[in-house]
Parts: structure tokens; C-alpha cells; sequence
């Protein structure tokens, strides 16, 4: 079991985390964003209910989820569709009538700028990357406001910061206007005592990074390389454990004046100027 920090007052408490499984890689040890913010939950006594589009990758999540003695129920979900969200939804009320702590974690980059990304694709992404944490809030937030209390937490990344030089210009615009969102609608529900906050992550060494580095096509070797031959002043790419660490804390207690904020976890990336340190 990983070393998380304890959080007393999450125990019992009911998780819904969106993108709950990780970029399969055979044999790999290490863990994707989404399943590492749920063994950080179920590390601290959350009941977790996860969804993915690929229910081998949600599976797989929960079965090392369980092997650590935690409780997570997992099904297969697009969170780009409105009626897939309400299905999940629906079973995480069915099974324990409410939902304390919801993790919107699922993106995904596609490269091109303005001139050579097509338009099917700058659809697909902004609808992956952003109409997903819409819909999340959209179908979970009534829910939070009728029960008088709730915590969302949204991951974004420094892309919608700065430009991180490689051109994805719908992925880096989709979180940009996450962090927005997230400030927006945190102002609107502070008073129904909800509060929202988001993850910016820097380089993350996730398995969907691995899985570039070996794969067979040089574009993805290419990104591979520029991602890890980084200039992140703390001098190593971030974990996803990183990322865990800092959903655990906004969920919490810890963080209750907390709300409208984009935690940024890079490692100082965003904080220098690139003319060297
Ligand atoms: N890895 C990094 O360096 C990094 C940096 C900044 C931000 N992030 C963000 O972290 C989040 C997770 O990244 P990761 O590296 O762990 O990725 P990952 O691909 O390993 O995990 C994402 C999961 O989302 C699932 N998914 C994809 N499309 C879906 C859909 N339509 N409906 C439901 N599930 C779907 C995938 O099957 C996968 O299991 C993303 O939002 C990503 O943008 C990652």
C-alpha cells in the first residue's frame, strides 16, 4: 500500500470519479491519474465508485484497489454522453443515495494547431476535454445541492497555463476553460455549500506516457522525448501520486475554505521564464 496522507474525516465518505482506469501497458507498475486518486480515497476509508470507457482498464484499476483492502465498484461509461453520466449516476445513488467528493479526470491530447487540426477532431477533444466536465457537474451538482454539501475537484494541466511546446491547441484551450469553469461555478455554488477546485498537472510520469515512449510510431517516440527530456526545476517529472495527493487534500477537510482554485503541481515549470535557472 502506498504512503498517502491521512484525512480523518473522509472515511465513509462516497467517491465518483470519472476516468477511473489507466492507459493499458503490460506489466506496468505504475498507476494512471484517475486510479491513483482513487487509491488515495480508498486508502483513506472512501467508498469509491469508478467509470471508463474501457471497462478492462476500470477493472483493472479496481482489482488493485481491492487487493489493498479498498471499496470500489466500477462500470463502463462515456463521459461525453449525457446518458452514460446519468447511468453511472444512477448507480452510485442506487447503491449508497449520495455522492460526496466527484472527480472529473478524463482527457486526452490530439496534436495540431489552428491551421492543421480538422474540425471533427477539434470537436472530439473540446467535447472529451471539457463537455465531460460539464456534464459531470451538470447531472452531480443538484444532487450535492440538495444534500447541502459536496467537493468537485477537475483536472486540468499546465497546457492550459502556458504553451508547454507541442502543439495541441483544442486540448490546451479545453483546459484553460476548465480553470475557468472551475472558478466560475465554484462562486455559484459556494453559498449551497459546495465547493470546487482543480488539479493543474505538470509532466506526469503516467503509464499514457510510457506507452508513447514505446511506441512504434516516431511522432509518439518524438513527444515521448520532449516530454521527458524536461527542464522542471525540481528536476524529475511529477507522479501520479502528485496529482492523488492534491485531490486528497482539496476533497478534505483540510481544504474547506478552499474553493475556485487551480492547484498548480509541476514541479516550478510554470514559474520560470525558460531563460534558464
Ligand atoms: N499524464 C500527464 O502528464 C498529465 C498532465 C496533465 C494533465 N493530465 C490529465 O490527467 C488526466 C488523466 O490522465 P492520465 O495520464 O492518467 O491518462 P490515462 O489515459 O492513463 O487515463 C485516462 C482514462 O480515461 C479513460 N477515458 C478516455 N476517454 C474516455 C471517455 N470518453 N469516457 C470515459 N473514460 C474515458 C481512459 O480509458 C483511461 O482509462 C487527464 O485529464 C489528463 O489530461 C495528465
Amino acid at each position: 500500500m502506498a504512503i498517502f496522507p491521512t484525512f480523518p474525516d473522509l472515511s465513509g465518505k462516497v467517491a465518483l470519479i470519472m476516468g477511473i482506469g489507466q492507459t493499458q501497458i503490460p506489466d506496468s507498475k505504475i498507476w494512471g491519474n484517475g486510479a491513483a486518486i482513487a487509491r488515495a480515497l480508498c486508502a483513506n476509508g472512501v467508498l469509491v465508485f469508478g467509470c471508463d470507457i474501457s471497462l478492462s482498464a476500470a477493472e483493472f484499476t479496481a482489482s488493485r484497489l481491492h487487493a489493498e483492502g479498498g471499496t470500489c465498484d466500477v462500470m463502463t461509461a462515456n463521459v461525453t454522453s449525457i446518458s452514460d453520466v446519468q447511468k453511472v449516476v444512477d448507480a452510485v445513488m442506487a447503491k449508497y443515495g449520495r455522492i460526496d467528493i466527484l472527480i472529473n479526470n478524463v482527457g486526452m491530447t490530439a496534436p495540431g494547431s489552428p491551421s492543421t487540426m480538422k474540425e471533427e477532431v477539434w470537436d472530439a477533444q473540446i467535447d472529451l476535454n471539457l463537455k465531460s466536465v460539464y456534464l459531470g457537474c451538470h447531472i452531480v451538482l443538484p444532487i450535492m445541492e440538495k444534500q447541502g454539501s459536496g467537493v468537485v475537484i477537475n483536472n486540468a494541466s499546465i497546457a492550459g497555463v502556458s504553451y508547454i511546446g507541442k502543439h495541441q491547441i483544442a486540448y490546451a484551450s479545453a483546459k484553460a476553460a476548465i480553470i475557468h469553469f472551475t472558478r466560475v461555478t465554484a462562486v455559484m455554488y459556494a453559498p449551497k455549500g459546495i465547493r470546487m477546485n482543480c488539479v493543474v498537472p505538470g509532466l506526469m510520469y503516467t503509464p499514457l506516457v510510457e506507452n508513447l515512449g514505446k511506441s512504434n510510431r516516431e511522432e509518439d517516440r518524438e513527444v515521448f522525448r520532449k516530454i521527458t527530456q524536461h527542464n522542471v526545476p525540481l528536476g524529475r517529472m511529477g507522479e501520479a501520486e502528485d496529482v492523488a495527493n492534491t485531490a486528497l487534500f482539496l476533497a478534505s477537510q483540510a481544504a474547506k475554505y478552499i474553493t475556485g482554485q487551480p492547484l498548480i503541481v509541476d514541479g516550478g515549470i510554470t514559474s520560470q521564464t525558460g531563460t534558464g535557472m
